[in-house]
């Protein structure tokens, strides 16, 4: 396994891989790797003649404030899981290789955007939408690689690669959840061991949403008002948003419908966490 830092070396590398016929599959980081993304490493190890991880905290995706600068990060672990999984390259860039000086070009959408996680972290999808398209002109994949805990991340990037006539197919992958059920996710290193525990209570209203869905229950607002309820219950929580939407438009719904996607955002403590479940 290789790592390049330059954009120019990754091209060079992708370009030999082409020449030989070989398919690329990427998984886009911001690294600290944990088994959520380890199934995105391994997916694409199935899928792909090479895979490339990138591995790189963009700043443009962190609003003032926001925890970029404390944002964990271990290279040396991460390249260490990379490799175990069978990962061909990281690329692992400095900021300042991918915004150059005078940088000002974004990739920007709306609707999408206008609701949940983009309503409290305004300038996020922004960030996110700029990062993903440069990583995606720079390997040039045939596959990308993207969780589903982050679902309308996903539902973004699906929308701007149809919006943009990106000739990559989009993978998302199913949650991966700790035995106890909370969603593996880098920002929970930042929890105590009390509010380790107490935010089970994501997991737990998840799981209470999907058993109303199941037992009938087609009142998408009976649904999210009985989620936001039992997480109330827990003193260490506050709600950002608790929504039912269009799993495909992110716009909120009355009336369980498909694709329906109930996501929701909740600090504990200061550490903003989210989950959801998809109907
Ligand atoms: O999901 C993430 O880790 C990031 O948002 C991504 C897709 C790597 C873009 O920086």
């Amino acid at each position: 396994m290789q790592i390049a830092t330059t954009i120019e070396e990754v091209r060079t590398l992708v370009k030999s891989w082409k020449k030989e016929g070989c398919t690329v599959g990427l998984v886009p980081t911001m690294g600290y790797l944990h088994e959520g993304h380890g199934s995105l490493i391994s997916r694409a190890r199935e899928e792909n003649d090479k895979v490339v991880v990138s591995i790189f905290v963009n700043p443009m995706q962190f609003g003032p404030g926001e925890d970029l600068d404390s944002y964990p990060r271990d290279l040396e672990k991460d390249s260490a899981y990379c490799e175990s999984l069978g990962a061909d390259l990281i690329f692992h860039p400095e900021p300042s290789e991918m915004y150059t000086e005078g940088f000002c070009s974004y990739v920007d959408m709306s609707v999408l955007t206008e609701e949940l996680c983009g309503l409290s972290r305004p300038v996020h999808f922004r960030g996110v939408c700029t990062v993903v398209n440069k990583l995606f002109n720079i390997v040039a994949p045939d596959r990308a690689y993207f969780g589903q805990k982050d679902a309308q991340q996903l539902a973004v990037i699906r929308r701007m690669v149809e919006d943009l006539n990106m000739d990559i197919q989009i993978v998302g992958c199913p949650i991966v959840r700790e035995e106890d059920g909370l969603a593996k996710s880098s920002r929970n290193t930042y929890l105590s061991a009390e509010e380790r525990q107490a935010a089970l209570v994501l997991s737990c209203a998840v799981t209470c949403g999907q058993e109303l869905v199941a037992a009938g229950e087609t009142d998408a607002k009976k649904i999210v008002a009985q989620m936001k309820a039992l997480i109330e219950q827990e003193p260490m929580a506050r709600i950002d948003y608790v929504k039912a939407v269009d799993g495909l438009t992110m716009q909120q719904i009355d009336t369980v419908k498909k694709p329906m996607l109930v996501a929701l955002a909740v600090y504990i403590g200061k550490t903003r966490l989210i989950d959801n479940f998809i109907v």
